[in-house]
């Protein structure tokens, strides 16, 4: 491979996709470098999603180029992207409950000794000092991953994407369904894995998660990039009030609603006035 050096792990320019008649991205364009956290923000149906399966080679892309490490690429399968480095952690994550934690975190990919046997004492012990790696203090790799948190979980996730070989990690909303506290230590993970040298690309709606860790953020509005931003052009707040494009729009929605619960109540008045010759046109009303 003759792919420039300086070039960026992952850089999209121009990419657009549709999903029949829907417009889900368009002309968005993002760069994730090694050993920076790349945010995607963007309220709900804003083409998060749709960019990282893309990303992740779930989705090929309409128009615009999909580059790794300056090469062109268009992934048919997300085994495509994995050959590539790119590791994505999906929100419901695929885990088996009542399995090990090693057990999981070897999933698919066994340790095998002669005979086909797993090596379970390599995996056990391999799992352990990964997540140690990782700053994961887990009593005890035997216990059911099911009896993790979620933010547990997501954070062996991503101790499994950087052990088997990622050079890119993609974490799609890896905090919204965590209190404060766990969210709290999925940032932490996010920042270690940059520390080792990953192009992290976090997905999320929630600005006050995206800031602290964030190199550079990407703001979706209806799959448009509405802004690109190194962390020294931006401040919280105006990374907020970015995001508050969507939030005015939630707004107009709950207008029209209480409007037209209003056109409704007040179509039922008229009636109601009617039924009761409280109007001019009467004689109707049999
Ligand atoms: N498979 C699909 N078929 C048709 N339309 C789709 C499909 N997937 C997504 N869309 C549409 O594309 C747009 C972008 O969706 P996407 O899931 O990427 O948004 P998102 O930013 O991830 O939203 P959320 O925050 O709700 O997860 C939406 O209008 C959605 O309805
Ligand atoms: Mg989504």
């Amino acid at each position: 491979m003759t792919s420039g050096t300086d070039a960026p792990l992952v850089r999209l320019t121009g990419v657009g996709k549709n999903y029949g008649a829907v417009i889900a991205l368009r002309d968005v364009s993002l760069e994730a470098a090694a050993g920076e956290v790349t945010c995607v923000l963007g309220d709900n149906g804003a083409g998060k999603s749709t960019l990282i399966k893309i990303i992740a080679g779930l989705h090929r892309h309409d128009t615009g180029t999909f580059e790794v490490r300056g090469e062109e690429v268009s992934f048919a399968s997300p085994r495509d992207a994995l050959d590539r480095g790119i590791a994505t952690v999906y929100q419901d994550l695929a885990v088996v409950p009542l399995m090990p934690v090693w057990r999981n975190f070897f999933l698919g990919s066994e340790k095998r000794r002669g005979f086909g046997r797993m090596d379970i004492g390599f995996m056990r012990s391999t799992t352990r000092s990964e997540l140690a790696a990782m700053g994961i203090d887990l009593r005890d790799v035997d216990q059911p991953i099911g009896t993790l948190s979620g933010g547990e979980r997501q954070c062996v996730a991503i101790a499994r994407a950087v052990h088997f070989g990622a050079r890119a990690l993609v974490l799609d909303e890896p905090t919204a369904a965590l209190g404060v506290k766990q969210a709290g230590v999925v940032l932490r993970y996010i920042v270690q894995a940059r520390e080792r040298g990953l192009a992290v690309i976090f997905i999320t709606h929630n600005p006050h998660h995206a800031y602290p860790v964030g190199d550079r953020f990407l703001i979706l509005n209806r799959g448009r990039g509405i802004g690109h931003h190194a962390k020294d052009e931006i401040t919280r707040d105006e990374l907020t009030g970015l995001m508050a494009g969507g939030a005015e729009l939630e707004q107009l929605a709950h207008e029209l609603d209480a409007s037209a619960t209003g056109r409704a109540a007040a179509a039922a008045m008229t009636k109601d006035a009617k039924d009761l010759g409280m109007t001019a046109e009467d004689g109707d009303g049999l």
